[in-house]
């Protein structure tokens, strides 16, 4: 597969006729059904008798179906998009070439993309792109020189999607399809053009190389309606366990059990807080996956987790799905026996060349293989570890050529499934988690993935470096995947390859402490990127922000919450809050939930742009004071980095930074940030045990915070929705200039008090 060449328009036979069944495109005919849900949706599927079906291991989730939607077909073989806010209809075409569809639609020229999932394009606005889609191994596919300081295509996880801006109207496009796909956006940007006839397509392409074509539209408006319509087909991200939101220490390296006390004791010792601890493939038994070093666990998995336990640590292993081809090794010889593996086309089982050396891997197209595979990590949970962490699904097969791995028993071929490998993979290992411990949510990690991870792991970008590109980068690729259905997101931080500065970790580790997931991880040979392994004065500071983001857990937490419930993504863009031009260009700033906005450095620049979205003013947390000024510039400090709170903001934040993984969502005060002008805002904050589904049954308490301030003068009114687990203190620490406080109509004796959440100390009031 060359990841360069992209199917020509010129190349397509276009439909010429329609009717309601047929389209015609030259000699073919294809049966097409199109379908309508609410709010806007609808869902085109042509059928092709020469192609497979696409077999897809999840479907999607529509709504209630609908009478009518925004696409139409014309007799003459073209559709029309009409759209809510475009003022006039968008013109689509269905071609084919082979095995190869397309989707061509006439956009005005200042149409605007968005989305595509994970891709490393320095920006989060997508136009004058030719992208695939095709999970990689980047590292394994393409060459060292490429992917170090450039942007290597595809990357590990896959997302054909666009949300595309027409005039101030946003609409969704998204290929439900395994096989590989491409999209190719107009041009814009003329850095992208090498020579003239390189310019992309003027018409905006999107298809499979193989498959059924099967597209879904989907209208906003605006960025929220589109994204929250999209979260919800694709599935939505279920509330994770509150441990898997704290901060995780990684290592390529750990061995076993002495190394885990080691790192344990160092977190201690240092009064740095830490949740998990993950091991990479040193703990395993020559590679063999589902085996432990002899002596890495002297007196078993468990007994350690229960020592880690007492710091509010669990162990993480990382699970490869690659087979070591061994025979007399148990999983070898029982997936041989049971056919669980990916066959060539005679018959055999397909061997890659990855960590074990010759490598046989499961099929997880397969219901039953996934039942096979949720087995053993049914039995490692019970072991022990307490989640899961699935590497190389993408799947690696190291050098070797994988088109001839085929999936279902040697009849379907390598394209047909390969997108949704590591999505198979995280369903099987879910499910096994769940049945060990069928109380409790479990948590998985993936490299890979597909539409429908999101409801079953949390993704990481892969192997990423140790430089101000991959930092840079960090921000646009985790919108991209934030708004492109996967919102459990985050990068390596700190780099995984090469040695890490310690400027270059501050400034990570203060751009990433507050992404939906935040773990350190490195390559083994690479400088140790631990906290503590930093000089003294480096490592408070990584502590600063760690501990920061300890506290701002049960805001974090409750974002999850309210993402299981609208679809918002937890890390998202200034654009969507703050719809506009000028913020669709903000590729260094993000928002965390509604009202905290980041601002990092991504370069080693000393001075940087911050653009404050909206008219009111922003609480600088830095700084302790507000600011009115839509631009300014931020001037870089060690201990600082540019935070600014959202006017009217209620931000639950713990009363005490634990020192360990342990974190109790009742010890919080509220937060309330009010500027000058008058304020009016809710917020709900929810309680739950952080571990089990005792919420959906009601399990929870969950208060609404009604805040009303006016010259000074502020009035908060509870409510309290469910008090199953019991209320608590509802104290509250107000920024701005307050004279009074009543609390559900009752006077509250104001306290003035100095904190110091980042850099400088400055008056708040608590009552
Ligand atoms: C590749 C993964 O991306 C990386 O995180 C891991 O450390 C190595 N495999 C070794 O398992």
């Amino acid at each position: 597969m060359f990841f360069t060449k992209f199917p020509h328009r010129a190349n397509m036979t276009f439909a010429e006729r329609a009717d309601q069944l047929t389209l015609q495109c030259g000699k073919r005919a294809f049966q097409m059904r199109l379908r309508h849900f609410e709010g806007g949706i609808s869902h085109l599927q042509i059928f092709d008798e020469d192609r497979l079906e696409n077999g897809c291991l999840l479907d999607l989730i529509p709504p209630a179906n609908a009478a009518d939607g925004p696409l139409s077909f014309h007799e003459e073989g073209h559709f029309s998009l009409a759209l809510s806010g475009v003022d006039s209809a968008l013109i689509g075409r269905f071609g084919v070439c082979e095995q190869t569809s397309m989707f061509a639609f006439e956009v005005p020229e200042d149409a605007r993309f968005f989305g595509m999932g994970e891709k490393y394009f320095e920006s989060q606005e997508r136009s004058g792109l030719r992208s695939k889609f095709y999970n990689t191994d980047v590292w394994s596919d393409f060459h060292f020189g490429q992917w170090e300081e450039h942007p290597t295509d595809p990357p590990y996880y896959t997302a054909p999607y666009l949300a595309v801006k027409v005039g101030e109207s946003f609409f969704g496009l998204l290929l439900h399809n395994p096989y590989p796909a491409f999209i190719e956006t107009p041009g814009i940007d003329e850095s992208r053009v090498f020579v003239e006839w390189q310019r992309t397509d003027p018409f905006l392409l999107m298809g499979n190389e193989g498959g059924q074509p099967n597209l879904w539209i989907i209208e906003g408006p605006t960025l929220a309606d589109v994204t929250r319509k999209m979260q919800s087909l694709v599935g939505k991200t279920p509330r994770p366990p509150l441990w898997s939101l704290g901060y995780q220490q990684s290592r390529w390296g750990y061995r076993g059990e002495a190394d885990l006390l080691e790192i344990d004791r160092l977190f201690t010792e240092n009064d740095i807080p830490c949740s998990g601890l993950w091991m990479d493939l040193d703990y395993m038994d020559d590679f063999r996956i589902f085996t432990l070093k002899p002596g890495a666990f002297p007196n078993g998995v468990h007994s350690c987790a229960q020592k880690l336990a007492q710091s509010g640590r669990r162990i993480v292993p990382i699970i490869d799905p690659g087979v070591k081809r061994d025979p007399g090794y148990a999983v070898f010889d029982d997936g041989i026996a049971k056919n669980a593996f990916c066959l060539t086309p005679e018959g055999r089982p397909f061997v890659g060349l990855v960590w074990p050396g010759e490598t046989i891997f499961p099929d997880f197209t397969l219901g039953r293989v996934r039942e096979w595979w949720k087995e053993y990590a049914k039995d490692f949970r019970l072991s022990g570890f307490g989640a899961c962490w699935v590497d190389m699904n993408d799947p690696s097969t190291g050098p070797v050529e994988p088109k001839h791995m085929l999936f279902k028993e040697g009849t379907e071929p390598h394209f047909a499934h390969r997108n949704q490998y590591a999505l198979g993979m995280q369903m099987a290992t879910f499910d096994g988690f769940l049945a060990a411990n069928p109380e409790e949510r479990p948590f998985i990690l993936s490299r890979s993935g597909f539409f429908g991870s999101s409801r079953y792991a949390a993704i990481w970008a892969g192997d990423n470096l140790s430089n101000y590109f991959y930092l840079a980068n960090s921000i646009p690729c985790a919108l991209g995947l934030s708004i492109s259905g996967q919102p459990f997101n985050g990068m390596d931080v700190g780099g995984f390859g090469n040695d890490v500065s310690d400027a270059l970790m501050l400034d990570w580790m203060k751009l990433a402490f507050l992404f939906p997931f935040c773990r350190n991880h490195s390559k083994k040979d690479c400088r140790r990127q631990e906290p503590f392994y930093f000089p003294k004065s480096v490592m408070l500071i990584l502590r600063k922000y760690i501990r920061l983001r300890y506290a701002l857990l049960p805001y974090l937490y409750n974002e999850f919450i309210k993402h299981e419930e609208t679809g918002d993504p937890i890390l998202r863009p200034v654009m969507y809050e703050f719809p506009g031009k000028p913020n669709e260009t903000l590729d260094d700033q993000f928002l965390i939930g509604p009202s905290v906005l980041q601002a990092p450095f991504v370069s080693a620049e000393m001075k940087r742009a911050v653009r404050l979205p909206g008219r009111r003013p922003w609480f600088d947390l830095s700084q302790g004071t507000w600011v009115s000024e839509q631009k300014l510039s931020a001037f870089r400090s060690r201990q600082g980095t540019p935070i600014f709170i959202r006017s009217g903001a209620v931000l639950p934040m713990a009363t005490e930074v634990p020192t360990d993984g342990n974190i109790d969502l009742k010890q919080v005060e509220f937060h309330v940030f009010l500027d000058e002008k008058s304020v009016q805002s809710e917020y709900v904050y929810t309680v739950d045990d952080g571990l089990g589904f005792g919420y959906k049954q009601g399990q929870e308490s969950k208060v609404k915070l009604t805040v009303a301030a006016v010259s000074g003068h502020v009035a908060i009114a509870s409510e309290w929705l469910n008090e199953t687990l019991g209320k608590f203190d509802l104290t509250f620490v107000l920024y701005g200039d307050v004279k009074s406080l009543k609390v559900d109509g009752e006077n509250r004796v104001l306290e003035s008090v100095k904190i110091a959440p980042i850099e400088k100390t400055f008056s708040v009031k608590r009552g």
